[in-house]
């Protein structure tokens, strides 16, 4: 064999062994987390989406630097069978070099969420959309198909949803949370009452599946201000008009939704950009509420800071009972790329849940 070739096949199997090596078999959240060639995965502010037997991770693709914020490369997606090791698929939905599109490269492009429609055997990706070159004005949701999971997705359209629309109010609801667009009372009703003409603002956002198959947008209205929980049609694809504002007027952003023996859960964040501030938790009886407040659902050391991060996802683990992963992002926004994964389990005490910062983990803490 001829010197350069046997160099290369020793170089060959040398890397094959590190790679079988490199096999991860525990979470450590916060440190650099490598995928399937060993670069730091980049799926910032991401979703999960099960299918078929494997996990798929979306998020949103950063840059070095800090302009890395600003898609310039588009939505992410990696592939896993076990949570711990994943593959990279590919740039799922990319943003356009037509400046004049609405995702068109420079935008923001956030917290990106894909489910599945078995009607239409679509996937359908949702996101928060901001217009390039207008900061966080437009706060607009952003929606985009694809036959495959893996993408390419098509963006169908951006807009801000439920124009006209009057929320609902379930029963329970407090009668100063009802809003009177006549005699708006405080802040957050008079930004509701602005934008009910044009469509309500959306920001930080999630969709949730429930089990009846009907599919909800969970997003950061009125300024910020307020949540609303919208129903989306059958084909996931856009907003039937029905709504409930969550927790008005107390600023809750990165909503992640979960249903654990028919109660509804939620946890969020404060809004303080991109700096930490502890999360908060809620629970309802129905989709639409009342929400209930219960603080912040994190204990010990850096739980007044979500542990340094934010809340993105709630993953409930397929096959295990009672098994959730509270999924944060750590935020670099000097150096977007390195933002960091904080990925822990929820832990139930009776219908109340807790998360502890743990160094280590995997998936033998939940029981069955
Ligand atoms: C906090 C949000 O949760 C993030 O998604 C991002 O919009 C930053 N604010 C921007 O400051």
């Amino acid at each position: 064999m001829k010197p350069y070739r046997f160099l290369l096949s020793a170089l060959l199997l040398l890397s094959s062994l590190a790679n079988a090596q490199s096999k991860l078999i525990a979470f450590t959240p916060g440190t650099i987390w490598p995928d399937n060639n060993g670069l730091h995965i980049n799926a910032h502010g991401g979703g999960m989406l099960y299918k078929n037997g494997t996990y798929y991770w979306f998020g949103e693709h950063k840059i070095a630097g800090d302009a890395g914020n600003r898609a310039m490369v588009g939505v992410h997606c990696y592939s896993s069978k076990d949570l711990y090791n994943w593959k990279d698929e590919g740039i799922a939905l990319a943003v356009s070099p037509d400046s004049t599109n609405d995702i068109a490269k420079g935008c923001i492009l956030e917290r990106p969420k894909v489910i599945y429609n078995p009607k239409t055997k679509k996937y359908v990706m949702w996101f928060h959309l901001e217009l390039r070159g207008q900061g966080y004005k437009a706060a607009r949701a952003g929606v985009a198909t694809a036959d495959k999971v893996s993408g390419p997705y098509t963006f169908i359209k951006s807009y801000r949803p439920n124009a006209g629309f009057m929320p609902l109010y379930p029963e329970g609801t407090p009668d100063n949370e009802k809003v009177n667009c006549t005699h708006p009372t405080n802040e957050s009703e008079g930004f509701f009452c602005r934008d009910l003409p044009g469509g309500q603002m959306a920001r930080d956002m999630n969709v949730f599946v429930d089990d009846d198959g009907k599919a909800y947008h969970i997003f950061s209205a009125e300024e910020n201000y307020t949540l609303d929980i919208a129903e989306l049609n059958d084909n996931y694809t856009g907003h039937t008009g029905k709504f409930a504002r969550v927790y008005a007027g107390h600023q809750t952003e990165a909503p992640a939704i979960f249903k654990h023996k028919g109660i509804y859960y939620m946890i969020g964040s404060g809004t303080t950009g991109w700096a930490p501030n502890p999360a908060r938790w809620f629970t309802a009886k129905s989709i639409y509420g009342p929400w209930t407040y219960h603080g912040n659902p994190c204990i010990g050391k850096g739980s007044e800071i979500t542990f340094g991060g934010q809340s993105t996802y709630v993953l409930p683990v397929t096959g295990k009972k009672d098994a959730f992963i509270f999924m944060a992002d750590k935020w670099t926004p000097k150096d977007a790329i390195d933002g960091r994964y904080l990925w822990l389990p929820v832990t139930f005490k009776g219908d109340d849940i807790e998360i502890s910062w743990m160094d280590k983990w995997d998936l033998s803490v939940f029981k069955k």
